[in-house]
């Protein structure tokens, strides 16, 4: 793997000012974004007067402790554009995330929201190691997610020739990887792991490919995932990070230079990182519910959002903008098994420390008279699959044991053959519930 540090010319300024910079900057923001959600946004303003704050009553960045949170709740009873801070036709995009429940979660883009995002994920992929002239391929979804879109603003953003694939077909992935040799592919870990396994069926080795760096996010995923991708690709996969509500993908990324948190675009978002029991706020370097404010978003501004991650800030390395820890579980992914809180991505870490088994894993929880249970369904690596019979028990028994020592939980471990559990072409499923 080639170490690349991003030339200095395309580092913006505002991303190695000094911290003085950065806050004036992010109170001056900070003070319009609030006024303007509260001037145009009806919800604002009732929530605002309802705990007693005005927008005027920010003397200092800290004052925003006094403003209310937002939730998903709230952006689902304004559905579909109750939370639009400017008339509709001002508004020139709109993308939706999928919820749980029936309606999706809408959100909104002013022609100069769009710009501001493109600017931001450009910013990313410079951070990434990308450059002008790059050949980037982008397998993440288009459409109403997110992903693809916001890639591909980024990706024409910083002067690179696009190859808009999305998500699925995987051997025509694989095809246009081999032909078009990309420099850089943006895609979900989960679906990555998908191609590398459809580029092996096919007999070639995904260690040859053109790939130098793939930025991956849109969900979980761990740094024994990283050394698996980086492995496998012989790239630096690096780890970005974002959320429809507060603009897509492009909030944060993470810098080849030390592959050790996603620096956050300060001087668009201002973060917090609260207890999620309490809401108070906790101090840099404590683990808690990650909350953002935008601070330049027109169409759709957004006041203290409860994303739900978790994770905690960290100050800057290579960038003076502070870091947010990878994300590796979210306040409601987590698992209570038997009393104990379990993660998706601890699991995930158990089963890549066996080099016998691969990233394909779905977790199970049902309910046995009282308690409930989880099964961990985990496939074979390809390599190993001639000797699933012998390995199966003894692969299984120590995934068991090495989940009850480190993790805390007793849990069912199958053994599965290749391909026997579903592959994402997005973000991966990895939790099914089957006790309701
Ligand atoms: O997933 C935006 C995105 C697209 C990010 C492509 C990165 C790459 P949503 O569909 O609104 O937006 O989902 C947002 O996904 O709150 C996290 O729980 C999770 N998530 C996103 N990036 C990461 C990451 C996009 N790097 C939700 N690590 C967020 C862990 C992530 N979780």
């Amino acid at each position: 793997m080639e170490a690349a540090a991003p030339d200095r010319y395309l580092v913006d300024p505002i991303e190695v000012a000094s911290r003085g910079e950065i806050e004036t900057l992010q109170f001056k923001r900070l003070r319009w974004s609030l006024s303007h959600a509260y001037k145009n946004v009806p919800h604002y303003r009732q929530k605002f007067d309802e705990a007693g704050v005005h927008p005027d009553d920010l003397k200092e960045l800290s004052d925003l402790a006094r403003f209310p949170f937002t939730v998903k709740e709230d952006l689902r009873n304004n559905y579909p554009f109750g939370m639009f801070a400017v008339p509709r036709t001002e508004v020139a995009r709109v993308h939706a995330s999928s919820g749980t429940t029936g309606k999706p979660t809408v959100v909104g883009y002013t022609q100069k929201d769009i710009e501001t995002w493109a600017d931001l994920m450009a910013r990313s992929m410079v951070a990434a190691g990308a450059k002008p002239g790059d050949i980037v391929h982008v397998a993440y979804g288009y459409g109403l997610f997110t992903g693809g879109l916001g890639a591909h603003y980024g990706a024409e953003r910083l002067g690179c020739t696009v190859i808009p694939m999305s998500g699925g077909q995987t051997e025509k992935q694989v095809q246009l990887i081999q032909d078009f040799k990309p420099d850089i592919i943006m895609v979900t870990p989960s679906y990555l792991l998908a191609i590398a396994d459809e580029f092996e069926r096919q007999g070639l080795d995904p260690r040859d490919s053109s790939l130098r760096i793939g930025m991956h996010g849109a969900e979980p995923w761990t740094e024994k995932m990283r050394q698996e991708i980086e492995q496998r690709f012989d790239m630096h996969a690096i780890d970005i990070y974002g959320l429809s509500e507060i603009i897509g993908p492009g909030v944060s990324c993470e810098c080849i230079e030390t592959k050790d948190g996603l620096h956050i675009w300060e001087d668009h978002f201002y973060p917090e990182v609260i207890d999620p029991e309490t809401g108070e706020i906790l101090p840099d370097g404590e683990m808690g519910e990650l909350v953002f404010t935008s601070l330049t978003k027109e169409a759709f501004p957004i006041v203290r959002y409860r994303t739900r991650d978790l994770t905690r800030l960290l100050p800057g390395t290579a960038r003076s903008m502070r870091r947010m820890e990878k994300v590796t579980g979210r306040t409601d992914d987590m698992l209570i098994i038997r009393g104990v809180n379990v993660f998706p991505s601890q699991i995930e870490e158990m089963i890549l420390k066996d080099e016998r088994l691969s990233p394909h894993y779905v977790l199970e929880i049902k309910r046995e008279g009282q308690l409930d249970a989880l099964d961990v369904f985990v496939e074979i690596k390809p390599q190993h699959a001639g000797e699933i019979t012998s390995l199966a028990n003894p692969c299984a028994q120590s995934l068991k044991h090495n989940i009850k020592s480190l993790v805390g939980v007793s849990t069912d471990v199958h053994i599965m053959s290749v391909g026997d559990v579903a592959r994402s072409m997005g973000k991966a499923q990895r939790v099914i519930d089957k006790r309701h």
